[in-house]
């Protein structure tokens, strides 16, 4: 392995150096895309929680700003977690949740706070907007966080992640006339989580989708095996009553490294970690560890939210693969049309006996990146996150199309929709990119990163 100390994602966003988790506050403001992350600049490991922040003209290239949120050395809170961003008088307004230690266990308090921003890069804070006066009584103070907030017929509405005292995890609704006075109005999902605790719930109103990350939680088969996941379901909030009806289910990836996917505000766009909760980051020894995912578009058809990652293929190479292609690719995007697909194996970052693996086994996509590099292990204890396996379901043979954005150290693999998103370690001279197929017609298109 070649150890350089400055390797980095080539357009992936990074805390540049240290720790970052979820995306926060993204949104689109004053002819920029903005996106914030929870991070901790002082080491690779999570600690006091700032909010990094990065801005883009095209949803590729990002340029860092300086840190928008501080914790304790500038302010009371000991840590600004997730929150949300939305645009009210021709202002910035970042709503997050503030940390506050106490001494630990049960006297931590996790409380809603609001920051605003004439220019969208200082930030001044406005205290505590929902504490415990306001949270009822039923919920936990130590576990109350990550609102997402949108506006619906002239008033603000949040949801915010709660613990049930002595239960387990729920979202729950307040609503405000002006982002300051805020009061409760109910709960929104019909039951309490099967994980111990909610984080980051999102609600994407124009499309009807619900999305949130669950602590962790059982395992349901091949496609729910990360015990930290995340979810979706659509239906609509009943904003006089906070209910959700939920018409259909599912995952919204279906690899390892995906957490907290979050909704730009008012734009059908998500970006998520690009990461997971207790596994090993090998990124630690190049002075980083964490990275979000590109942007997606998303879109729900019958039920099932869709994803496409955001990316421009112009100038870019097309070729007809005829049953094999052999080549090198390393950072940028391959977009694969497929006909009638019959049998398909491709192999990526490919040296020597060392690869990620994609097989089309029966109906299921197989995901293989046990040989693809050092090694991430997590807390799964099953067969397939053991193997380094992940499966995906293809849903038309008949027209498939796969996007991969391939960078340092990540795969985002895209096949009819549905999204599986991947960290890997392999070694930076790693470029071999292979396919197999049989079917009755494939083209290729790749794109570098420009
Ligand atoms: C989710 C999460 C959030 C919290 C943040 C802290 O990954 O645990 O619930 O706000 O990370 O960094």
């Amino acid at each position: 392995m070649v150890h350089n100390k400055e390797l980095r994602p080539s357009f992936h966003i990074t805390g540049g150096a240290g720790w970052i988790n979820d995306p926060n506050g993204l949104i689109y403001f004053k002819g920029k895309y903005h996106a914030f992350y929870q991070h901790y600049p002082h080491a690779t490991c999570w600690g006091p929680m700032h909010w990094g922040h990065v801005v883009s003209d095209d949803l590729i290239h990002w340029e860092r700003l300086p840190i928008a949120l501080y914790p304790v050395e500038y302010s009371k809170e000991d840590g600004c977690f997730s929150g949300t961003a939305i645009i009210h008088n021709d202002t910035l307004y970042l709503v997050y949740t503030g940390f506050y230690e106490n001494g630990g266990g049960e006297n931590i308090r996790q409380l809603q706070c609001l920051a605003s921003s004439k220019d969208g890069i200082n930030f001044e804070k406005h205290g505590i907007i929902i504490g415990e006066d306001i949270l009822p009584e039923k919920y936990s103070a130590c576990d109350f966080r990550d609102p997402k907030v949108w506006m619906e017929n002239d008033t603000f509405y949040m949801i915010v992640a709660a613990k049930i005292k002595e239960g387990k995890g729920q979202i729950i609704m307040f609503k405000s006339p002006d982002l300051f006075n805020w009061e409760f109005v109910g709960e929104v999902l019909p039951e309490e989580s099967k994980g111990i605790m909610i984080e980051c719930p999102d609600y994407v109103k124009e499309l009807g989708l619900l999305m949130y990350s669950e602590q962790f939680q059982p395992n349901e088969g091949y496609t729910h095996l990360n015990v930290h996941s995340c979810r979706y379901e659509t239906g609509n909030i009943d904003v006089e009553t906070a209910k959700f009806n939920s018409k259909s289910k599912g995952i919204v990836d279906y690899g390892f490294d995906f957490y907290a996917p979050q909704s730009f505000s008012n734009k059908n766009l998500i970006i998520a970690w690009l990461n997971m909760w207790d596994r090993n980051n090998p990124s630690e020894k190049y002075g980083f560890a964490g990275t979000l995912t590109v942007p997606r578009e998303i879109k729900v058809i019958n039920g099932v939210l869709l994803q496409k990652p955001v990316w421009n293929y112009e100038g870019s190479k097309e070729i007809i693969v005829e049953s094999t292609y052999k080549d090198n690719f390393k950072i940028g995007a391959i977009k694969l049309e497929i006909s009638d697909l019959n049998a398909l194996e491709i192999s990526l970052r490919k040296l020597n006996k060392n690869e990620f693996k994609i097989n089309l086994i029966n109906d299921l996509i197989v995901f293989d990146r046990s040989n693809a590099g050092e090694q991430i292990m997590g807390i799964e204890k099953d067969e397939d996150s053991l193997n380094g396996i992940r499966r995906m379901p293809l849903i038309n043979r008949e027209n498939v199309e796969i996007e991969i954005i391939s960078d340092e150290f990540s795969l985002e693999i895209f096949v009819n929709g549905l999204s599986a998103s991947f960290l890997i370690y392999p070694d930076v001279n790693a470029t071999g990119f292979e396919i197999n197929v049989d079917c009755s017609k494939c083209k290729l298109t790749k794109s570098e990163y420009k």
